[in-house]
């Protein structure tokens, strides 16, 4: 089938503005939409910019927005498109060209919630052992591959006004830890995410879980958050 994308470009060293360009490309209802730009790149015009690597959902580097909901191209086949498809950078992110957003914000915020084990017990000779079900408390998690759509997608992060919330993707991890049973932190944790830049930002809006590629339940996972530092609060009042 014959696939129209209508691409975002912007080079700002040449460019007075962004504007978008369409290009057609010939391609089997099973290819990848990233197929597609790569066809593009390759056959028509390699000064398209986009990031790419493993094509196969691991990496979380070709997040981008497409017909306006965020997602990965190496994700998304061409079937599920009639004739154009609209292909935009993700939003929240400055771009840096084209389809390539400037993702140091987002790290930064990232590494904000402390994304590591604290520990304060002498470790053991081996591994800190954890029961299979204690691992299940956080296993969806584990498969975040920090590709940044469901932070692009939030409008709390859209919002000029609470740009500084720290994000769904943050949040994430910093479930990851906190419900963690060989994690030793918690006190610190809790300090930490009891803010409104932290998990006090997000207003149950659902947007992040409704995008994310791994089905993680993001927005379960910020209210079990929620949960735990109300419980936390009410567990010191009363010792
Ligand atoms: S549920 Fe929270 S984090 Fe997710 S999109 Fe809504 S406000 Fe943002
Ligand atoms: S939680 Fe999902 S959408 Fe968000 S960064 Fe991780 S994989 Fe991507
Ligand atoms: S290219 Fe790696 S996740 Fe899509």
């Amino acid at each position: 089938m014959l696939l129209r994308l209508k691409i975002f470009r912007f080079d700002p060293e040449k460019d007075q503005g962004p504007y978008y360009q369409t290009f057609e490309v010939e391609a089997d209802p099973m290819d990848r939409l990233l197929d597609c730009l790569n066809r593009i790149r390759w056959e028509q015009d390699p000064t398209l910019s986009f990031r790419m690597s493993c094509g196969h959902g691991v990496c979380g580097s070709d997040g981008m927005r497409i017909n306006s909901i965020c997602g990965l191209a190496c994700q998304k086949l061409v079937r599920s498109y009639k004739e154009e498809v609209l292909i935009e950078p993700l939003p929240v992110f400055r771009v840096i060209k084209d389809l390539v957003v400037d993702l140091d914000s987002f790290f930064e915020k990232y590494f904000s919630i402390r994304p590591y084990f604290i520990t304060k017990t002498i470790p053991p000779d081996t591994e800190r052992k954890q029961f299979p079900e204690q691992h299940q408390q956080f296993e969806e998690a584990i498969r975040c591959i920090l590709c940044a759509c469901c932070t692009a997608s939030c409008p709390v992060n859209q919002n000029k006004n609470t740009e500084d919330y720290v994000g769904p993707a943050a949040l994430v991890r910093a479930f990851r830890y906190l419900f963690d049973s060989r994690d030793e932190g918690e006190e610190e944790r809790i300090k930490l995410l009891d803010e409104k830049a932290m998990v006090w930002g997000c207003q149950t809006l659902w947007k992040c879980t409704e995008v994310c590629p791994k089905e993680i339940p993001i927005t379960r996972q910020i209210g079990q958050i929620k949960r735990r530092i109300y419980e936390r609060k009410n567990r010191d009042k009363t010792t």
